[in-house]
């Protein structure tokens, strides 16, 4: 299982030691990834069974799209990563999850990947500048990208790093 490029790029921004929220976590790459650094992660998902838990590693089952109260209660994290996910109504709780100062790492699908196949429906895909709408005023943005890559496929992602101030 290989890091984004883009989370593994800017993972440096993390502090050492900092717990992180991997949402929506799937097999758990950035589980790993950040697990193997030293970090204790925290890997929620509707479906762990590809994740493992660990001394470092805490997996939550959890469907974060049925109405259920956020699985993480008053919980805050130096980091959250979000991969290949959307689900606009969590951004505001997981926004709150983060500490003062902590890192927002996201990346995922935008308009116009319709044309290279799935996900294509609006609700999946971000809007033109929806990452830094999202985010101005509340972060200090470190790097933001809204462009068509070809790996690990042909794809149009919007991803950012940004620290909450
Ligand atoms: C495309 S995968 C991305 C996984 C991982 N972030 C990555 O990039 O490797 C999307 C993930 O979202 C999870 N997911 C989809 N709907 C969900 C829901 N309602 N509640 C919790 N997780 C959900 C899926 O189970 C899946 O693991």
């Amino acid at each position: 299982m290989t890091a984004s490029s883009w989370i593994a790029a800017w993972s440096g921004l993390v502090p050492p030691g900092a717990a992180v929220l991997d949402l929506a976590a799937g097999k758990g790459r950035h589980t790993s990834f950040f697990a193997g650094r030293g970090h204790p992660v925290t890997a929620v998902d509707r479906d762990v069974s590809a994740l493992a838990p660990s001394d470092t590693v805490e997996v939550i089952a959890a469907d974060l799209e049925d109405g259920s109260p956020w699985p993480l209660a008053d919980r805050r994290f130096g980091a959250i990563v979000v991969t290949n996910y959307l689900h606009r109504p969590l951004f505001p709780a997981l926004f709150a999850a983060l500490q003062p100062g902590g890192i927002l790492l996201y990346e995922t699908f935008m308009e116009g990947n319709e044309r290279f196949g799935k996900p294509s429906r609006p609700d999946f895909l971000l809007k033109d500048g929806e990452l830094l709408d999202l985010v101005r005023g509340r972060f200090s943005v470190t790097a933001y990208e809204a462009r068509m890559i070809s790996q690990p496929k042909m794809a149009m992602v919007q991803r950012i790093a940004a620290r909450l101030l």
